[in-house]
């Protein structure tokens, strides 16, 4: 093979250029070498500049979430999309981790929103702060209120199950009884382990077992606490069979008087108030967004968040997997869901034994197109747990889940959680550098937003992980200020109204959908880049970034 000649110049005496140029006057020699702008447009409008075009080193499949902080190219990802069509995740669900206020509500509600676009049903199982209300609204999703004195929500309630089952046939039929009766008595159990602050024992456990059986049976319609309550203690012969009591109905009242007085605490109102102990008030709609509103329990009340939060993810869960059955026997058309469960570390904490009833509650057949995301704090918090049996399992959630996204996080989490992801040197050093504290803002004297807030490193795997930054739009960042309200105006185009004391409404803003205020703010990595010609401009058409 012929040695290619570098080139010559015969009019400078067949000298060669220097790697920048020719040195010299007029020579054109670079002294600092620019990095060129780069543009991002789809295939379709760059194809004419081949072969000018490089792909991105980020995934394009799923819900645009931001740029790669360290190329700028655009960053797609959500645990279906991931799952379901790049097949780059082994189920689809996904663990958030990171110290409070970087945004780990805030990725997810923006998974959430790109994944309504695409038809997937957000369904958030409880939402303590609100973080989700006003995008399940504008959504046009169903808001369900509980708490103390505003809505129920009967654990014993099966739901459509009932109905479903008479629909289905055979073995599925079964595992929608099956299934519905499993999550009640769980539930039940659950709501003890939180009133006791320890599990109830295995016997107590067969007793709520065989009451619940019996009391199907025996009641018409949709038993409550109160009817389970009183079958424990009118002790029909087979709930006295299993709880051992030898004929002796002395011994069947000792046997129970512990499992009585929780289930008259649960009724009663108690610690645990009479949220779980009537009938629900409003049925969860499986074919729209739904959000369960739990915001005004007071954060003061442990017990109770965890209680409310276990008992939206019991009947939430429960509703999909009868979606799901329906649509396996093609009765119903198929959904998908994608189920949020925000603040685990609040249910974890709760008692002894939550992990195994969160882990019970929350098993589904991810294969067909429910997605989940968990949301968290740091490792310490599920390795904080008091039984090692509970740590396990509680680090089981982690591993388990298809892909993991972390945020800033301090230094001493780091050994916890390379346990779980790995991480390199560098990985970890970008994570502590994200949760470094925000500093004073000189001209306002207040706090600037932490430096970290929105910064994310989604690892799938023992894979390196992507660093990317989310960038919230106009319309994102507007959609948590309760004064305005976006609208549809009759033409189909967005509007922004104010709402007064009064409630009157008042159109305070007219968009385009090319609107550039629209749009997130500039890509900061191409800030040194000279602006660019409008004539001339490619620009992405399918994120939602420019
Ligand atoms: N990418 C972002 N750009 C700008 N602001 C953001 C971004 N992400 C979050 N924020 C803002 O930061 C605040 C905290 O965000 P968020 O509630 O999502 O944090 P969090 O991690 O869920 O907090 P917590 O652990 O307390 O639940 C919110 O006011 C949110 O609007
Ligand atoms: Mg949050």
């Amino acid at each position: 093979m012929s040695k290619k000649k570098k080139p010559v110049d015969p009019m400078r005496g067949g000298k060669r250029p220097m790697p920048r140029g020719w040195p010299g006057m007029a020579g054109g020699y670079s002294t600092y070498l620019q990095a060129p702008a780069e543009w991002r447009g789809t295939t379709v409008q760059v194809c004419g500049m081949w072969p000018f075009a490089a792909g991105t080193g980020s995934p394009m499949v799923g819900v645009p979430i931001g740029r790669n902080i360290l190329s700028g190219a655009t960053m797609c990802c959500d645990p279906i999309s991931w799952f379901m069509r790049a097949k780059l995740i082994s189920n689809p669900s996904v663990f958030v981790l990171g110290k409070p206020g970087l945004g780990k509500s805030t990725i997810i509600r923006r998974m959430a929103l790109g994944l309504a676009g695409y038809g997937v049903m957000p369904l958030v199982l409880g939402d303590l702060k609100p973080d989700y209300k006003d995008l399940i609204e504008a959504l046009g999703g169903q808001v369900i209120q509980l708490g103390r004195g505003r809505g129920h929500l009967n654990v014993l309630d099966p739901g459509e199950s009932r109905k479903a089952a008479l629909r289905l046939t055979g073995s599925a039929r079964q595992a929608i009884q099956a299934d519905a009766h499993g999550r009640r008595s769980t539930m039940v159990s659950a709501l003890i382990s939180i009133m006791r602050s320890a599990p109830p024992t295995d016997r107590e456990e067969t007793i709520i077992d065989e009451a619940l059986k019996v009391l199907d049976e025996r009641h018409d319609g949709t038993p409550v606490l109160r009817d389970l309550l009183k079958v424990v203690q009118e002790a029909p012969d087979r709930v006295r069979d299993v709880a051992l009591d030898r004929g002796s109905m002395e011994r069947y009242r000792q046997i129970t008087e512990g499992l009585e007085a929780s289930l008259i605490g649960l009724v009663g109102g108690g610690r645990l108030g009479e949220i779980f102990s009537e009938q629900t008030d409003h049925p969860m709609a499986m074919d729209r967004p739904v959000v369960f509103d739990v915001s005004n329990i007071d954060d003061s009340e442990t017990s109770l968040q965890a209680a409310v939060l276990l008992a939206c993810w019991s009947y939430g869960f429960g509703a999909v997997a009868v979606s799901q059955a329906l649509a396996d026997a093609g009765l119903e058309p198929r959904r998908h869901y994608f189920v949020i469960l925000d603040e685990l570390w609040r249910v974890l904490r709760a008692g002894r034994g939550l992990v195994d009833r969160v882990d019970a509650l929350t098993r589904l057949n991810r294969q067909r197109g429910v997605g989940m995301a968990m949301i968290s704090h740091t490792m310490s918090d599920l390795l904080a747990l008091e039984h090692p049996e509970d740590r396990m399992k509680a680090k089981g959630f982690v591993e388990r889940s298809g892909m993991v996204i972390c945020g800033g996080l301090p230094r001493a989490e780091m050994e916890n959680l390379t346990a779980v992801v790995p991480l390199s040197g560098e990985e970890q050093n970008m994570l502590i550098g994200w949760q470094d504290p925000p500093a004073w803002d000189p001209a306002t004297g207040e706090e600037a937003a932490p430096p970290g807030r929105g910064n994310f490193l989604v690892k799938v795997g023992g894979r390196p992980g992507i660093p990317v930054h989310v960038a919230l739009t106009s319309v994102e960042r507007e959609i948590n200020d309760t004064n305005k309200l976006w609208k549809t105006g009759a033409d189909g185009r967005p509007l922004k109204v104010e709402i007064g004391d009064d409630g009157t409404e008042e159109v305070v803003e007219e968009y385009t959908f090319d609107d550039p205020t629209m749009l997130p703010p500039p890509d900061p990595s191409t800030r040194l880049a000279p602006p660019p010609d409008p004539a001339t401009r490619i620009v992405a058409k399918a994120g939602v970034e420019e």
